[in-house]
């Protein structure tokens, strides 16, 4: 690469283990476009994108970064940047178009080629199986409002896991359940767009229980997968001491992080937020042994903190979000504070005693630009790395066991809701020519993989 940004020695990069994996990620939707080629079906993000008014600017993802045929390209980025994984999601309308029955051999050929592709080139793939993407089919028989979806991706599971079980060992479940089950059917900012906590508090259910039926269909198809769950968290702070924002601050505590941790590691959904849904859950006998099936590590995507108050007449959990003044943010207006991501790797590692972690995503969004010298000039990206990156190696110096980071993203790419605006990549994608270009936060991550792994050479 010709520009560097030189080692910084403020990163604590020997913290590290040298078997460290140093990734970037992305996810199917997201990039890949090419939407109804090789017997492809819709999804629910093509049906939701098409909604007036759900996505900035009508963006959708029929064409996104072509990485469906761009693959090669963008792997040779991955070795430019000097990284050794790449975690990718599978297409579930891909595979199994109509959500259950036949397998569509073509669409797992293209998973096919990018594993080979990757394994060739020396990086080592991470594949998440659900992304948020799920048949249009299915949605239209309740999606993860009904018990069969959960039953449906344990099958879906089955066909990729014997397709590719030979050659992937690192396995998640699901992406950010918390997304697909709040956002989507409670809040309706994602698809399927349902504002309904009774559905909600459903799918988040069966949310889990795919998550337990996916991981027991992969122990079956795979044996030597190593399996993990992907979860997005907050720290949640009160917006003062008052007994009331404290209660809210727990309130929202439970609302996105122990509802989908604690069931997974065996302590069941949380009474206090049980009571406060006030929705019946779907249980059978022998769920919450499913649900909480031993993972093989746990993935943390870490984005912002929040800061909440008491809200009585707000939505659910009743805990407005609190916007602090005077705090940096990114150009999604989050608010930025790597201390949330040590703080969480913490908790996971002391409080659920999680064995094997990785970061699975952590970035920022800025309006990138390409400069006059052809160049994408991203300092707030880079600090956003490298203060992340700091905080990762602090975790690790307290004990975290700590695998493995990939950064959100390789690519610029369909932001959801927020559509083509919101440019997370570390490589800056012009969607009119599909021309990429590595931002200097792009380099500076690949001196600090080339830093880490001669300071661990041994
Ligand atoms: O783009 C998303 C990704 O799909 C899931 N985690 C958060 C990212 C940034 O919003």
């Amino acid at each position: 690469m010709s520009e560097s940004t030189g080692p910084r020695p403020a990163l604590d990069l020997e913290a590290f283990p040298p078997s460290f994996a140093w990734g970037t990620a992305t996810s199917a939707y997201q990039i890949e476009g090419a939407v109804a080629e090789d017997g492809r079906a819709p999804s629910i993000w093509d049906t939701f994108s098409r909604v007036p008014g759900a996505i900035d600017n009508g963006d959708h993802g029929d064409t996104a970064c072509d990485h469906y045929h761009r693959w090669p390209e963008d792997i040779a980025l991955m070795k430019e940047l000097g990284t050794d994984a790449y975690r990718l999601s599978i297409a579930w309308p891909r595979v199994v178009p109509g959500g259950d029955g036949p397998v569509n051999k073509a669409g797992l050929d293209f998973y096919d080629r990018l594993v080979d592709g990757l394994l060739d080139a020396g990086i080592t793939p991470s594949v998440t199986l659900y992304h948020w993407d799920l048949p249009q089919a299915l949605q239209d028989r309740g999606g993860w409002t009904v018990r069969e979806t959960a039953e449906h991706l344990a099958a879906y599971t089955t066909a990729v896991a014997e397709r590719l079980g030979d050659r992937v060992t690192r396995w998640a479940t699901l992406n950010e359940p918390l997304c697909s089950g709040w956002i989507g059917h409670l809040e309706g900012r994602m698809a399927p767009g349902l504002t309904d906590l009774t559905a909600a508090v459903r799918a988040s259910y069966h949310l889990l229980l795919g998550h337990g039926l996916a991981t027991q269909a992969l122990r079956a198809a795979a044996p030597g997968a190593r399996i993990g769950l992907v979860t997005n968290h907050s720290t949640v702070a009160p917006a003062s001491d008052r007994p009331e924002d404290l209660a809210a601050a727990a309130r929202m505590d439970g609302h996105t992080n122990r509802w989908w941790l604690d069931p997974v590691y065996g302590r069941g959904f949380p009474a206090d937020m049980r009571e406060l849904y006030g929705v019946e859950l779907p249980e059978r006998p022998g769920d919450a042994e499913l649900i909480a099936a031993p993972l093989d590590w746990h993935g943390l995507n870490y984005y912002f903190p929040v800061t909440v108050a008491d809200d009585p007449e707000g939505p659910v959990p009743y805990a407005r979000e609190v916007r602090l003044p005077d705090v940096p943010r990114s150009g999604m207006d989050w608010q930025i504070d790597a201390g949330g991501l040590e703080a969480l790797l913490l908790r996971l590692t002391e409080d659920y005693g999680v064995r094997e972690l990785y970061v699975t995503e952590n970035g920022s969004a800025f309006p990138d630009t390409v400069g006059p010298d052809g160049a994408v000039h991203d300092p707030e990206r880079t600090g956003y790395l490298e203060q992340h990156l700091a905080a990762c190696a602090r975790a690790v110096r307290k004990g975290v066991p700590l695998a493995g980071y990939y950064a959100w993203s390789l690519l610029d790419n369909f932001e959801w809701a927020y559509g083509y605006d919101k440019r997370f990549g570390l490589v800056h994608v012009d969607y009119a020519t599909q021309k990429r270009t590595v931002k200097t936060s792009g380099r500076r991550y690949a001196d600090v993989i080339r830093a880490h792994r001669e300071a661990t050479a041994g």
